[in-house]
């Protein structure tokens, strides 16, 4: 898979991206990632890529050439088909669902927006899927791209270890409805710490409990701390409309 980020700002990708999991995957070659900056794009005097509003207003809006430019001559870098990606407020919120599909491109070009935003224009001549990854406002689309590289990069095969499978991670582990699941919580030595014990089905070797309890906990949990999830109607293919749990 290869992606590409385009922003004013690269040096935010730096650390991010090279560091922990990221970095292995980017040296294994299991991930292709390239951050360009879309001001060397600007075919102004001074590389400007934004200007006022037009209507008054605050803040900078980011021009049409220089993202225009800087897109297309990115996605001709490669052959593959591009899936094109704004990262906004506006967008699509983030589910795991939507990473999953995401994560099955051969091909990503992120565009990381700031200041006040895009002009219009541009955002509907290259018609990207728009994403937030959640319903509060941050400085741009860095940090939103830097998450969703994160959540894409950990599902492509090898990029964990067997012994952290994201199969196993929240949302991933669906009950028999298909409605997403929270995480069990987890447990490792000493068998007993400031007073409290490892909960004793952990320790019998009893493989078929130990799944039965993780499966109670994780029904358990979401059902306390995530309720919209378990009301929520249930995934197409899970073949019932009931949240009963098996
Ligand atoms: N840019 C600013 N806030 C954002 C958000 N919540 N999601 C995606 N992009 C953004």
């Amino acid at each position: 898979m290869r992606i590409d980020i385009l922003t004013l700002f690269p040096p935010m990708f730096d650390g991010p991206l090279n560091a922990s999991i990221q970095g292995r995957a980017r040296e294994a070659k299991l991930v292709e990632i390239h951050v360009h900056d879309i001001r060397d794009w600007s075919t102004d005097k001074h590389n400007k890529v934004d200007d006022r509003p037009f209507g008054g207003g605050p803040g900078m809006v980011m021009m049409c050439q220089p993202l225009h430019d800087a897109v297309l001559a990115v996605e001709k870098m490669d052959p593959r088909p591009a899936q094109r990606i704004l990262l906004t407020p506006q967008g699509e919120r983030t589910t795991q669902t939507m990473v999953e599909t995401l994560a099955s491109h051969e091909r990503l070009v992120l565009i990381a927006g700031h200041y006040e935003g895009i002009d219009e224009r541009v955002i509907e001549e290259l018609a990207p899927l728009e994403v937030s990854i959640g319903d509060y406002v941050l400085s741009g689309g860095e940090l939103p791209a830097l998450v969703l590289v994160d959540a894409i990069t950990r599902l492509i095969p090898g990029v964990l270890g067997h012994e952290d499978s994201a199969a196993e991670d929240s949302f991933s582990v669906k009950d028999g409805t298909g409605q997403p699941l929270l995480d069990t919580p987890h447990y490792t030595r000493p068998r007993e710490w400031n007073g409290t014990e490892v909960p004793e089905v952990l320790l019998s070797g009893d493989h078929g409990a130990i799944a039965r309890w993780r499966h109670q906990q994780r029904v358990d949990r979401t059902t306390t701390r995530r309720p919209d999830l378990r009301h929520s109607q249930p995934t197409p293919d899970s073949g019932t409309s009931s949240t009963q749990d098996v």
